[in-house]
């Protein structure tokens, strides 16, 4: 399909976002850029009080500095026994210095001695215009904290995140099952499923471009 005028920026510094994303939205008419393809732009201080307004303050931050509309997401743990964290502190969970690895083990040294490992990822993107308005989508995928790291793959809480419908953390997964399932996958296959919709939208919002005939000598 041939691309049209509409630009969208994805917002974000992630490459394995940016490709995933690529490739679910390669065959709309849209031209998707990401931060790269600009000059440095100052960072985000992502410290919304939810998901949702991360995503959202990502969003529209990106879109009015670059003058394009912008798609950014949000996302981390929640755990019902620890009302709710690591949440939005996700990847700061535990403190600066940590990497993955160490903010599993912290993870599952809170949660010793606990019964209820009841916990779900959730995820949120918003789509927003400079200077207006936005869309959101999210999607949850529910689990429960297992009582040790397992699994090589993927990144994050994945090793102590247990899957119970696939019997498998989300480390045990590849990325294809995991994709089908997880709360990224699920809220960006709503967003392909919605995008000529989003796309309209997103049209609708941008300001009209007036043509002027230029009369040369
Ligand atoms: P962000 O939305 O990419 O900034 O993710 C925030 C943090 O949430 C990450 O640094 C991870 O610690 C955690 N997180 C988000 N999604 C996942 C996932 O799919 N697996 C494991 N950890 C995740």
């Amino acid at each position: 399909m041939a691309k049209d005028g509409i630009t969208l920026v994805i917002a974000t510094g992630n490459q394995g976002k940016v490709l995933e994303i690529q490739s679910l939205l390669k065959n709309y008419p849209v031209t998707l850029k990401c931060l790269n393809d600009f000059g440095p732009i100052p960072p985000v201080i992502e410290d919304g009080e939810t998901f949702d307004d991360n995503a959202y303050k990502k969003a529209s931050f990106t879109a009015n500095i670059l003058g394009f509309p912008a798609l950014a997401d949000d996302s981390g743990l929640v755990v019902e026994a620890l009302s709710g964290a690591p949440g939005v502190h996700s990847a700061r969970y535990g403190g600066k210095g940590l990497n993955d690895e160490a903010r599993c083990r912290k993870l599952l040294k809170e949660m010793e001695n606990i019964e209820n490992r009841k916990a779900h990822f959730q995820c949120v993107v918003s789509i927003a215009v400079p200077g207006g308005p936005a869309l959101t989508y999210e999607a949850t995928c529910e689990g429960l904290i297992s009582m040790e790291m397992t699994g090589q793959n993927g990144f994050g809480y994945d090793p102590v995140f247990y899957y119970p419908p696939l019997k498998k953390s989300f480390a045990q997964m590849t990325l294809e099952e995991k994709n089908q399932i997880s709360h990224r996958g699920k809220t960006l296959h709503e967003i392909q499923d919605e995008f000529e919709k989003i796309l309209k939208w997103i049209q609708q919002q941008l300001p009209v471009q007036e043509k002027f005939d230029c009369i040369t000598d």
